[in-house]
C-alpha cells in the first residue's frame, strides 16, 4: 500500500538513500529500526511529500506521489498524516483550535464534503477525549507537558481518519507510562482507523506493542525486513548487531529465545533472501 522503490536521496555529498525499497502491505504497521543518522526522517519525508527523490519512486496505493506537483500532489497526500517528534502544534492556536484545523480546512475527504460547525465541535471533543484530554480544548501548547503535546498532535491526526499514518519517534523523550499511553494510543489509532502505518522508533517496547512487520535501514536501505517474532528470531547478522546495541527489553529476549531453540530450516533461509532481494 506504501511503497518505496529504488530511492536514492543525497543532500550535497551525502549520500542518504541508497536504493531503498520498502512495501507496507495496506492495513498493517511497519516498525523502521536503525542507527542515529541511518536517514530514517529522510525516508518519512520523501513519503510526506515534504521532499522529492533523486531518483526512484513513492507510491501510495496506486498513485506514485513523488512524480505529482502542486495541487494534485496536495490532493493526494491530504489522507497521509504524519506524528512529527517535535509535535509541530501550531504555538499561538488553542489545543481545540489544532485539532479541528485539518477538518476546518480541508472538510471530511473521504465523503467530498465541508464539515459543519457543530460537527467538527463534536469531533474535536471525542478526539481529545480519546487521548485522554478532555479539559484541554482551550489551553495553549505551551501549557502542556510534552507527553500532553504528543496526545494533542495525536487527536489532530487521528479527526480526519487519515488512511496512512507516520510516526516519527514518537516515544521518544517520555517517561515509560506516559510512552506506554502512546504506543497503546497509536495501536489502537492505526486500527480503529484501518491505517496503514509506519512507525520509526529507537524504542522496542514501542516496537513490540505497535508493529506487525520489523524493517531495519542500514546504510542507506531496508536491509532486512520480516513479521516481527521471525525479525528477532531469525539471527540475521545485521539485525543482531543492532541489537547488540540497542536496549533490549525482557519480552524483546525471550522472543529471540524461543528463536534459538528452533533450528532455521531451508524454506526459511530463501524467504529472507526473497525479503532482502525485493
Ligand atoms: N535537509 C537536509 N539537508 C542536509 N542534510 C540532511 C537533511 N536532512 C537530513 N540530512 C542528513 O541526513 C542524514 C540522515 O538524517 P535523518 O534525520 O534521516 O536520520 P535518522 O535516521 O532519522 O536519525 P535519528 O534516529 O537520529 O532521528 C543525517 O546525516 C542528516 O544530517
Ligand atoms: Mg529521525
Amino acid at each position: 500500500m506504501i511503497q518505496a522503490k529504488n530511492v536514492w536521496k543525497s543532500y550535497g555529498n551525502n549520500q542518504i538513500l541508497k536504493g531503498l525499497s520498502l512495501d507496507v502491505p495496506l492495513h498493517s504497521t511497519v516498525v523502521i529500526l536503525g542507527r542515529s543518522g541511518a536517514g530514517k526522517s529522510v525516508l518519512l519525508r520523501q513519503i510526506m511529500g515534504l521532499d522529492v527523490p533523486d531518483e526512484g519512486s513513492i507510491w501510495i496505493g496506486d498513485t506514485c506521489i513523488s512524480t505529482l506537483q502542486g495541487k494534485a500532489k496536495q490532493r493526494s497526500l491530504l489522507d497521509v498524516g504524519m506524528l512529527f517528534q517535535s509535535s509541530a502544534l501550531f504555538d499561538s492556536m488553542t489545543i481545540g483550535d489544532n485539532v479541528a484545523f485539518h477538518l476546518k480546512q480541508n472538510g471530511e475527504l473521504h465523503e467530498d464534503r465541508r464539515v459543519s460547525t457543530s460537527e467538527i465541535k463534536d469531533r474535536v471533543a471525542k478526539a481529545l477525549n480519546q487521548v485522554g484530554l478532555d479539559d484541554y480544548q482551550d489551553k495553549l501548547p505551551s501549557e502542556l507537558s510534552g507527553g500532553q503535546k504528543r496526545r494533542a498532535a495525536l487527536a489532530r491526526l487521528i479527526i480526519y481518519h487519515p488512511k496512512v499514518l507516520l510516526f516519527d519517534e514518537p516515544t521518544t523523550g517520555l517517561d515509560p507510562i506516559t510512552a506506554n499511553n502512546i504506543n497503546t494510543l497509536i495501536a489502537s489509532t492505526v486500527r480503529s482507523l484501518g491505517a496503514t502505518a509506519i512507525v520509526v522508533t529507537h524504542d522496542l517496547n514501542s516496537a513490540l506493542e505497535v508493529g506487525d512487520y520489523f524493517a531495519l535501514h542500514h546504510e542507506g536501505k531496508i536491509a532486512y525486513v520480516d513479521e516481527k517474532r521471525a525479525f528477532l528470531q531469525k539471527g540475521d547478522s545485521l539485525v543482531r548487531s543492532y541489537l547488540e546495541h540497542a536496549i533490549v527489553p525482557p519480552e524483546f529476549q525471550e522472543i529471540i529465545q524461543e528463536g534459538i531453540e528452533e533450528p532455521i530450516g531451508q524454506s526459511d533461509i530463501k524467504h529472507v533472501k526473497e525479503v532482502v532481494l525485493r
